[in-house]
């Protein structure tokens, strides 16, 4: 099995090639990343040299490097991306190029190079917010942000390929993942490193929003059952099923780290806040898959990850500047660190 694996240098694409190159000893991996602010190489550092790891930086959007990483892969998990809901409020054109223009190149290339699978990472937030019960994947789009409208671009794209030309896509729509190599301006790192550093934790509003959060390694056992067991031109929501406000998972944050409450500030409301994300996993877990992982356990782990790669996080955050400034400004607070 050789597999195309885009955004593989990001937090999910890093943590999936080591689950697979783990799990399937047997696959060979072929990584295509233009490595944006959010990709880091060094996350791979282990498997340079392996015979079953090819690295190709290049763009999604660009057909040749797309031809160049697809030459001998027979299926592709698609993770490449703009992912950030904040940076998709400050400037929406990235998104729109990567996430819709990009999969179309992808998709293109899937037909060129007759791909047997394409496995496209979508995610929960194209339903848009839900105040209870839980989304089924027949349920229409109907997405809040710049990000999550362009999520739901390529989500829709990938579902008119296979309608109108038989390419063999899955669409996997999975909720908020947290572990190891997450970029720190997402909700756990960042205020992880916020408050490692001693500054303020920035909540958004009340603070009562709700996500479900999953391990990133479930996410990733997830996509290797769809890509060998999943139906093509289907839909499958991921998640595991553990909702939690956001206070509480800054409270709790706090108190693993042994820092005071008070660093938690609340600001300015996100605009267009999803106010809370949830999905039905009946059709995923026919699959035979379920969560491994307790929330607590690997909240654990990851703050002990955190805490013992100080030096990784803060190098990316240097790459923060801009965007900090527009941060600062949108959210009226004292923010301290770079
Ligand atoms: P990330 O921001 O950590 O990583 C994205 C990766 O894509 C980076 O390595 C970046 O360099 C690469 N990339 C960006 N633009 C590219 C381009 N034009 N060409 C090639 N590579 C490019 O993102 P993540 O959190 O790991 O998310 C991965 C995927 O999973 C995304 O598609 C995202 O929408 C989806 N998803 C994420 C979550 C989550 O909680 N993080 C939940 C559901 C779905
Ligand atoms: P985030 O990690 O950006 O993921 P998403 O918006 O894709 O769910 O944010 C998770 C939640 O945390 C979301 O409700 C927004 C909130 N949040 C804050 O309150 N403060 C912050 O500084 C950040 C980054 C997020």
């Amino acid at each position: 099995m050789h597999i195309l694996v885009t955004g593989g240098a990001g937090f999910i694409g890093s943590n999936l090639v080591h689950f697979l190159l783990e799990h399937r000893p047997d696959c060979h991996l072929t990584v295509l990343d233009s490595l944006t602010y959010a990709g880091c190489r060094q996350n791979l550092a282990r498997w340079e040299g392996d015979p079953r790891f090819r690295f190709v930086e290049g763009s999604i959007t660009d057909p040749q490097a797309v031809d160049l990483a697809m030459q001998g892969a027979r299926t592709c998990l698609h993770l490449a991306a703009e992912t950030h809901v904040d940076r998709s409020i400050h400037d929406g054109a990235q998104f729109i190029a990567t996430n819709v223009g990009g999969t179309q190149v992808l998709l293109d290339g899937a037909r060129r190079h007759e791909l047997e699978r394409f496995v496209l990472v979508s995610t929960d937030e194209v339903y848009g917010s839900i105040p209870e019960g839980s989304f089924l994947e027949t349920d229409p789009l109907c997405p809040s942000s710049p990000y999550s409208a362009s999520k739901a671009g390529a989500d829709l794209l990938a579902l008119a390929h296979h309608h109108t030309y038989g390419t063999p896509v899955l669409i996997t729509r999975c909720t908020n993942n947290f572990g190891p190599y997450q970029y720190p301006e997402k909700l756990i790192p960042f205020f992880l490193s916020q408050a490692m550093q001693g500054h303020e934790l920035p909540v958004y509003g009340d603070g009562l929003q709700v996500r479900d959060w999953i391990d990133v390694e479930d996410h990733c056992e997830a996509l290797l059952q769809v890509l060998e067991k999943g139906s093509p031109g289907e839909v499958y929501n991921v998640g595991a099923g553990h909702e939690v406000t956001n206070l509480e998972i800054t409270q709790t944050l706090l108190d693993l780290l042994g820092k005071p409450q008070s660093l938690i500030r609340h600001v300015q409301d996100r605009p267009g806040h999803d106010r809370r994300y949830s999905v039905d996993t009946t059709r995923l877990r026919a699959l035979g898959w379920k969560p491994r992982h307790e929330f607590r356990e690997t909240l654990e782990r990851t703050v002990d990850w955190y805490r013992r790669n100080q030096a990784w996080w803060e190098d990316l955050r240097r790459k923060r500047e801009e965007y900090q400034k527009f941060y600062e400004q949108q959210y009226a607070g004292r923010l301290g660190g770079g």
